[in-house]
């Protein structure tokens, strides 16, 4: 019933010379970032620190879509006017993060499931009526002795497949990120292998539940070597490894493919991402980064309003940056 204005919708997210900001970090995240800078984690805080973001002339240059959490969805400017209307006026697709978090996977030490499905059809409708055209939906795979096991990796699956069906029921298109995630000393094949296994399995339940392709779009981790690994990789060796996997596990149809950050420096993921989308695929590539877009402006702003508009220029640097790699005509002179 919706599937064109999904369709529409999914391609505006990976528009030509644009990329999503991931402005959706839970509470917790959210508290740790500021308290990592010496701002109390309070909710006007938290406000005051969306608020820079969202108030820079012309993001809309560089963003096709921004994700939101729950709480800022429904949080205002200092000037009483609701984020989510700043975002529209621009001509920034409002999205939302629907999942609750990821929780321990009972009887299994060390693996994640991600809760949130209870009650979601009615939440949907409620932030479709209040403006959002996608959603996001974050599953975390962890990499160490014996795991990722077959059990994380298929309940994992269902629950982004069941997710992304009351999605498009709803009119939302769905981003679907299954994270492995960089902690650990593991090698970028084992890396390759689990991000293989778990798309591999998400694309199958995807498809029984008869979720239309063309109106999702994948997030993914780069293939990269755990972040304690002691052989790390060139961009070069993580686009083709990248690249690989999803050639072997994304069918064509899907509307696009967007990267996560996951703790990379700025400027690696930037690096990173050039080289990926040097290579060309059947997809649109671009970024979906929180950290790797927002980290250097908290750092110099740290709850300072006199250094609100230096911040704001990193914001406009790094966001100009990952364009030039999305469009793969990154350098690392223009740092
Ligand atoms: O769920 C993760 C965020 O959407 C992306 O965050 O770029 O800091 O990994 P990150």
């Amino acid at each position: 019933m919706h599937n064109e204005e999904l369709h529409k919708i999914a391609k505006q997210l990976v528009a030509e010379n644009k990329g999503i900001l991931a402005a959706d970090e839970s509470i917790s995240s959210a508290n740790k970032r500021l308290s990592d800078v010496g701002v109390e984690g309070t909710e006007d805080n938290r406000r005051r620190y969306r608020q820079l973001f969202f108030w820079i002339p012309k993001i809309e240059e560089g963003l096709s879509g921004v994700i939101l959490h729950d709480e800022t969805i429904r949080q205002n400017d200092e000037n009483g006017k609701p984020f989510i209307t700043i975002l529209i006026e621009k001509g920034i697709i409002p999205g939302i993060k629907v999942d609750l978090g990821a929780v321990n996977l009972p009887l299994f030490s060390d693996e994640k499931i991600t809760e949130g499905l209870d009650g979601l059809r009615g939440r949907l409708k409620e932030y479709y009526k209040m403006g959002a055209r996608f959603a996001k939906w974050r599953a975390v795979i962890t990499i160490g002795d014996g795991i990722p096991s077959d059990a994380c990796l298929d309940a994992n699956a269902y629950v982004l497949a069941q997710y992304s069906a009351l999605c498009q029921e709803a009119g939302i298109v769905p981003i679907v990120e299954p994270e492995v995630l960089m902690d650990g000393d593991h090698t970028i094949e084992r890396c390759e292998k689990a991000t293989g296994a778990i798309l591999k399995r998400l694309f199958a339940e995807l498809v029984k539940y008869r979720v239309d392709l063309e109106g999702l779009i994948l997030k993914s981790n780069m293939v990269i070597p755990g972040k304690d690994c002691a052989t790390q990789a060139t961009p070069e060796e993580i686009a083709n490894a990248t690249l690989r996997v999803f050639h072997n596990s994304v069918p064509e149809s899907v509307a696009g493919i967007v990267f996560l950050s996951g703790g990379q420096s700025p400027k690696d993921a930037t690096e990173n991402l050039n080289a990926i989308c040097k290579q060309a695929g059947p997809w649109p590539m671009t970024f979906s980064y929180a950290r790797a877009l927002q980290a250097p402006s908290l750092e110099i702003w740290r709850g300072d309003d006199g250094k609100l508009q230096e911040a704001r220029d990193m914001f406009l640097k790094r966001l100009h940056l990952s364009v030039k790699a999305r469009n793969g005509e990154y350098r690392s002179e223009m740092e």
